[in-house]
């Protein structure tokens, strides 16, 4: 057995699988997302966007993974990331308005007390984030799922668990290296997708929870985290994979492990941008 697939094994990542063409594309899971995609999201950061990194290119993306058990004996990471893309930086994002900066506890209360989209109606409660401010990685998901709603803490059902899992195989710590919230501080009503109204209300939370974190690299998990952060319409397959920069941090695109739940094929994508962003992280922490 080859060393990437014993690491693969011990994470639960295997067996290894590949798609047919036009598989993931036809199937009614990607159709119906399709359907589902918010309309035009329009979002405008809060600070001029920085100069392009000389050693940021622009980068790519995600995919499902399995939940595993923990191992305290995981093998290094070796598996090869993906090859970086000569692709140009990002959409530019539009002009930029500055927003004043909350103190953290503020923007605690200030998400708490959120009544500016419909989710305060039906939510149980607000989910702002978990995990240590200092951390130098931020993870970014979507949206509170029910389990999430019920608890006030992101990533508690079993995409989180999922996303414990494939944190523990990293080297990474959930409490200690990581900070991990959400584009979206409450549930969609039956884990719909976010719409791009309730996006555009909750965006401010996000980008001020950055602005406090300044961390050292960004892992968007999903298309709505990646799309909202780089103000792109693409898709995760084309983001993944390369070095992408949000107001000059460094920032990974992988697949949701909620997707990866269901869609088992792209686990092992989702393995090889963890790889890509330890590298990435290590080469960061370095220079
Ligand atoms: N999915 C997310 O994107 N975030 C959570 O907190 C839980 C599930």
């Amino acid at each position: 057995m080859s060393r990437a697939v014993l690491i693969q094994s011990v994470i639960g990542l295997g067996p290894a699988w590949e798609a047919r063409p036009g598989w993931f594309e036809q199937h009614p899971a990607a159709l119906s997302r399709q359907a589902e995609a918010p309309a035009d999201v329009d979002l405008a950061p809060v600070e001029p966007p920085a100069p392009p990194r000389p050693d940021i290119v622009s980068q790519p993306e995600p995919t499902t993974l399995v939940a595993a058990q923990p191992s305290a004996k995981l093998p290094p990471l070796s598996a090869e990331p993906p090859p970086l893309s000569a692709e140009p930086p990002p959409i530019a994002s539009p002009a930029p308005e500055v927003l004043p900066l909350l103190e953290w506890d503020a923007l605690e209360r200030a998400v708490r007390d959120c009544r500016d989209c419909r989710l305060c109606q039906t939510r149980t409660q607000t989910v702002f984030g978990r995990g240590n401010r200092q951390a130098r990685w931020l993870l970014i998901g979507e949206a509170p799922g029910e389990q999430e709603d019920r608890q006030g803490q992101p990533f508690v059902g079993r995409a989180g668990q999922l996303l414990d899992n494939m944190l523990t195989a990293t080297g990474l710590d959930r409490d200690r290296d990581v900070y991990i919230a959400n584009v979206l501080k409450c549930r969609p009503p039956g884990n719909r997708n976010p719409g791009g109204d309730e996006i555009a209300a909750c965006q401010s939370y996000l980008i001020q929870q950055i602005r406090h974190i300044q961390p050292t690299l960004i892992l968007a998990l999903g298309r709505f985290a990646a799309q909202t952060l780089l103000q792109t319409e693409k898709g995760i397959g084309q983001l993944r994979g390369k070095l992408h920069s949000y107001q000059d941090i460094p920032l990974i695109v992988s697949y949701h492990p909620a997707y990866l739940l269901r869609n088992q094929p792209d686990k092992l994508k989702a393995w090889q941008d963890l790889v890509f962003a330890k590298k990435t992280f290590g080469r960061l922490s370095a220079d």
